[in-house]
């Protein structure tokens, strides 16, 4: 294993798509970000040099970060912001992981263009498991995201401003061009040059801040083999669902006639009423060794925005590689509503109504809306001990305050109006954790793509309605589930995941739909080794930013 150093300055740079220039928030200048390449077992050290004007963070999305958790990243969760002019060292080691995960900015909606890829290899003379062991021929990195024709930040300055929900992006991406269907876009259009014959390895992240998508290959089947770097059975498709945080690895033989192929993606839009990008981002895959741009490229069929039977069936086809390693028994049995809520403002207010950031919305989980601490971050008062008091606290509820039918709208005015808190729920190291996430009709029944940090989990199962302890229970998957670090829970529906709390620290839940964390759905687990303490975590670096 090796140690590998990158420097990341954060800093403004003048990017221009859809024919509009815009000073954007980057990472070295570039849009998306570098990719980082490590084989399983490196260790990470990024200096994150804050040249820009806004404060930030980075999260390397999906690595464990075992006993490091001062370097997850969340922004006032394990760290304050860096500030202008500030930096901080990040520093882990990538192990037993496999595929691909990324790195973004985890401070407001900075995400959107302070992002990249962390690809992850077998260490060497460990062989791939799937083509035959062989590695592909080639690996394509290829990350999907939004493009606002407006600095992301001032998107939510102006919800907050106005009290209502944030603009839609103006585009999706594909690696960072809104692709040839958009204005201005065409001869910026990403294309791979491809050989006709060959197997690829095409690695896939949702980046976009707030559109799951669907991504199909005209022409092509996709063979699944990893999904958020863990392997998975191969499952032949020819359209993926991507929710925002997750990635997917994919096999595609490039066996088809000579032509330009497009790959596109376009929005999941489960909520019903509810505005979404309706666009489509484009790539093209091309076999011809000249360029011949004039040529056509042939479109692949996409599902209607609103198919979540395509979404579900996707989702649920995923199997993991290896017999699932579960604990025989649960310790922990949580019930976790998440949902969105929309606070009950007198005639044509929209302002100062109780919802988070001063919006008329506000998300939750078990109708607790997080509130981010500002003086300290939450895993700098726990060390601290004394800290701790005031900046939050260890009674975030294991159920939610209210049964009912969470698939109908016959909900009480007052779980429309969460309760806003810092609250975190305390585990014990090695306990065995089951959660079930249920989503809720409360305002608009919708798709949560459900991340936490510093764990992989089991995807136990998923279905529709209200999970039903009696009848549900026995279906679950318990041979060969899926491990993942984001579940979309289905409209109107649950998913089950299960993992052991083997790493202490603090670590965030929550919906990576940004706008829903701005409304306040998350909720943070605190996992101690000692008794009132982690006795394994070293002392906060030196340089850890203070708020
Ligand atoms: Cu990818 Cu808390 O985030």
């Amino acid at each position: 294993a090796k140690e590998q150093y990158h420097e990341f300055v954060v800093q403004e740079a003048a990017v221009t798509r859809l024919c509009r220039k815009h000073i954007i928030t980057t990472v070295n200048g570039q849009f998306p970000g570098p990719a980082l390449e490590v084989s399983e077992g490196d260790a990470l050290i990024v200096r994150v040099i804050n040249r820009g004007s806004y404060s930030v963070t980075v999260h390397w999305h999906g690595v464990r970060q075992m006993r490091t958790g001062w370097s997850d990243g969340p922004e006032y969760v394990t760290q304050c912001p860096i500030r202008p002019g500030q930096s901080y060292t990040y520093r882990f080691t990538v192990a037993a992981q496999e595929g691909t995960l990324w790195w973004h900015a985890h401070s407001s909606w900075l995400r959107a263009t302070v992002h990249g890829a962390l690809i992850i290899r077998p260490r060497a003379g460990v062989p791939y498991p799937f083509n035959a062991g062989k590695p592909p021929a080639r690996e394509i990195p290829i990350l999907l995201g939004e493009w606002w024709d407006m600095n992301p930040i001032d998107v939510v300055r102006t919800a907050t401003r106005t009290g209502a929900a944030p603009n839609i992006s103006d585009a999706l991406t594909v690696n960072g061009q809104p692709g040839d269907l958009y204005r201005c876009s065409s001869k910026d259009t990403t294309t791979f040059q491809v050989k006709s014959g060959e197997t690829n390895l095409l690695r896939f992240t949702n980046a976009a801040l707030n559109t799951e998508l669907f991504v199909s290959l005209a022409g092509h089947t996709m063979t699944v083999v990893a999904a958020d770097a863990s392997y998975t059975k191969p499952y032949a498709t020819s359209v993926l669902m991507i929710a925002p945080g997750q990635t997917t690895d994919v096999l595609v033989t490039f066996d088809q006639p000579p032509a330009r192929y497009y790959l596109a993606a376009r929005a999941y839009a489960s909520a019903q009423g509810v505005p979404f990008d309706n666009t489509t981002t484009t790539a093209i895959f091309d076999y011809y060794s000249s360029s011949s741009s004039s040529r056509p490229a042939i479109m692949p069929t996409l599902p209607a925005y609103n198919d979540t039977a395509t979404a579900t069936a996707f989702t649920t086809s995923l199997r993991g590689l290896r017999k699932a390693e579960l604990p025989s028994s649960v310790d922990e049995n949580l019930f976790f509503t998440v949902g969105v809520g929309l606070f009950n403002c007198s005639a044509g207010q929209n302002q100062n109504c109780g919802g988070p950031n001063n919006t008329r919305f506000a998300a939750s989980i078990n109708n607790v809306s997080f509130v981010l601490p500002s003086t300290l971050s939450i895993l700098q008062a726990h060390y601290g001990g004394a800290g701790a008091a005031g900046v939050f606290s260890a009674d975030f509820p294991s159920t939610p305050p209210v049964q009912f039918d969470y698939t109908a709208q016959n909900v009480s005015r007052a779980l429309w109006q969460p309760v806003p808190g810092t609250k975190v729920y305390r585990l014990r190291y090695g306990a065995a954790v089951q959660v079930v996430l249920q989503g809720t009709n409360i305002f608009a029944a919708e798709n949560h793509p459900i991340h936490l940090h510093g764990y992989d989990f089991y995807i136990l199962g998923e279905g529709f309605g209200n999970f039903n302890a009696a009848t549900d229970t026995g279906k679950l998957n318990l041979e060969d589930p899926p491990m993942r670090n984001t579940v979309g829970v289905p409209v109107n529906g649950w998913a089950v995941i299960r993992f052991v709390a083997d790493n202490p620290g603090v670590w965030l839940m929550h919906c990576h739909l940004d706008v829903h964390i701005t409304w306040g759905l998350a909720m943070a687990f605190l996992v101690e080794d000692g008794v009132g303490e982690m006795q394994s975590l070293e002392a906060p670096p030196p340089d850890l930013p203070l708020c």
